[in-house]
Formats: C-alpha cells, sequence, structure tokens
C-alpha cells in the first residue's frame, strides 16, 4: 500500500541515502525531505521533493505533515555526539525540542507511525559493554545519548498511552560515503577517504577502541524492515541493531591490501572518552525474533565497496 512519508534531518549521512530509497520503493511523489542546511546534490540530480525545515518549529512542522498528506514521519534530525558535546545547548534544543514536537504533531494529526532513531549513545558508562543487551541499563554520559534515551521513553509513553505506533532502531556506527554530520563513529569514514587521498590518516581514537557499526545499506534495510514490521509481532518499541564491532587497528590490514603504502596515525582527542563510555559490541537478538534482523554486510564486503565507490568520486 501507498505511504506518504516526511523525513527531518533528511539533508544528513544517512538522510540522503534513506530519502532515494524511500523514493524507489513508495514512489518519488509519495517522499517528502525536510532539513535546515545545505541541499545534497544528489537531491537536485534525483529531482526530490524538499523543504527547509526547522524541527523545533512545530507549526512549520505541522503544517508540512497536512500540506503533504503524511502517513509517516521518519524524525532523523540531531546533532551528533561530538558536535552535541561543543554546544549542549544546541544539541538540547534541537534533540529534545525536535523530539517533542514530532511526537506531538504525530499525535495531534493522528499520524500512523512515528519512526525516529535511537543510538548505542543512549548507553553509558554502567551498561555491560560486551554483547550489550536490548533491555539494560541506561545512564549515558553525553547530552546526545541523554536525547536518545529521551526519544526511547516518550515514544514509548505515547504508545502506551495515545497508542501512537512509535518505533526506533539503536543504530551503531553507520558507514558510507556520505559526510558524516559531527559523531564519534566518524573515523570509520575519513579512513577510507584519507586512505585514497593522501595515503595516510590520523586517527582521533586509539587502535584499540572497538564500536558497534553497519554499513549504509544495512542501515537502510533495518529502517525499512521496521517501519514495515507487523505491528503486532512488536513485543519492544526500540531494538539494537548492528553488522560488526570495528577498531581502527582493524581496518588497517585491509586498506593496505588494496592501498600498500598506507599509514595510520593515534591522537585520541574529547571523542575517546565518548567512545569508551560505550559498549564495544551489542546483541541485537530481539530485532531477529520480532522482525527479522539480518545484515548483509561484514567487514570485508563493506571495505571494499567504500573503497570503489569513494576511488569514483574522487
Ligand atoms: N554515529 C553517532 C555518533 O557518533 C552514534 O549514534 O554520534
Amino acid at each position: 500500500m501507498t505511504k506518504r512519508i516526511l523525513v527531518t534531518g533528511s539533508y544528513g549521512q544517512i538522510g540522503q541515502v534513506l530519502v532515494p530509497a524511500l523514493m524507489d520503493r513508495y514512489g518519488k511523489e509519495n517522499i517528502i525531505a525536510t532539513g535546515r542546511k545545505k541541499i545534497p546534490s544528489v537531491f537536485k540530480e534525483k529531482d526530490v521533493h524538499y523543504h527547509r525545515l526547522d524541527v523545533r518549529d512545530l507549526t512549520q512542522m505541522q503544517t508540512l505533515l497536512v500540506e503533504h498528506d503524511i502517513d509517516i514521519l521518519i524524525h532523523n534530525a540531531s546533532v551528533l555526539s561530538a558536535t552535541g558535546e561543543k554546544n549542549p545547548q544546541l544539541a538540547h534544543s534541537i534533540n529534545f525540542e525536535g523530539f517533542y514536537n514530532a511526537l506531538e504533531a504525530t499525535r495531534m494529526l493522528n499520524l500512523e507511525q512515528l519512526f525516529a532513531p535511537s543510538s548505542i549513545a543512549a548507553f553509558g558508562p554502567s551498561t555491560p559493554r560486551e554483547n550489550t543487551p536490548n533491555d539494560v541499563i541506561t545512564r549515558p554520559t553525553t547530552i546526545y545519548g541523554i536525547s536518545k534515551v529521551y526519544i526511547e521513553l516518550m515514544g514509548e509513553y505515547y504508545h502506551q498511552k495515545y497508542g501512537l505506533d512509535f518505533r526506533s532502531l539503536r543504530y551503531p556506527g553507520v558507514i558510507s560515503p556520505e559526510e558524516p554530520g559531527g559523531g564519534t563513529t566518524d573515523w570509520a569514514i575519513w579512513i577510507f577517504w584519507e586512505a585514497l587521498r593522501n595515503k595516510k590518516y590520523t586517527c582521533f581514537l586509539k587502535e584499540d577502541t572497538s564500536l558497534p557499526m553497519m554499513y549504509m545499506p544495512d542501515c537502510i534495510k533495518s529502517t525499512i524492515d521496521l517501519i514495515e514490521a507487523d505491528n503486532s509481532k512488536l513485543e519492544h518499541r526500540s531494538f539494537n541493531v548492528t553488522a560488526f564491532s570495528l577498531a581502527p587497528k582493524d581496518l588497517v590490514g585491509p586498506i593496505k591490501e588494496a592501498i600498500p603504502e598506507f599509514e595510520i596515525a593515534y591522537e585520541p582527542d574529547f571523542r575517546q572518552q565518548i567512545a569508551e563510555s560505550w559498549p564495544a559490541s551489542i546483541d541485537d537478538s530481539v530485532a531477529r525474533k520480532e522482525w527479522g534482523w539480518k545484515p548483509d554486510y561484514d567487514i570485508p564486503a563493506m571495505t571494499k565497496d567504500m573503497l570503489e565507490k569513494i576511488s569514483k568520486m574522487i
């Protein structure tokens, strides 16, 4: 059945891939991209319907949802972990007010569904770090992580109080050639760009800092699969998803195979502390059981595809 979908924060790393994927699946005329910053060139190439939207403006958000007769709101707008620590006040206004507006607009307009991503950042130093289960202590220490716990709890509250169909994925670091938006996992993108451009990369995390990750096609697949999942089979509203865990040192060998001169140096900065507060690996068996989640890409397949794609972009 045709769905009309509006995506906030769609000019970001994930949105600029998600929007064309949604257009392919639901029809170009049914997808509205919104954002606040620079419009990605791919949107112009693909003739995407886009509108400026600051998610802190509820009236503007509601107007777009009504005018475009939207069924599903995908609320991706967020200030990420590293940018958030530099400007917690901005992160608070965009992440908290923005999500509250998305929730209220969904409730007041009686939309069919609200999808809003959570993150591995919802976990904190007191969470078990290895194979972190779905249902576990979440006491994050970044403003970004706190906003993700807010999203999960408020979404679940509106679900039980108003029957609002809220769904969320705790995305791990998402790897793709697109420019990332100021997160702690961004190294796993820049390493490929710098390897191809300069044959060397200085990493802002220590070599053995492992974090859960996935390749962009799996991120898009998990998002569409959860949006389309049978509501009656969902016992949870927020799900761990992952494909593999990756530390900077794990990519050196695979990159050297393609670029033998590649060299890496490590200069950990404030992002090291953020990374150490997150799990090294997470258990996504609840997502696998409730809606059949399964990733397609492992580290070698992701590495090969990233090097091929970026080579063509340079
Ligand atoms: N990629 C995000 C970040 O590093 C994690 O959700 O902030």
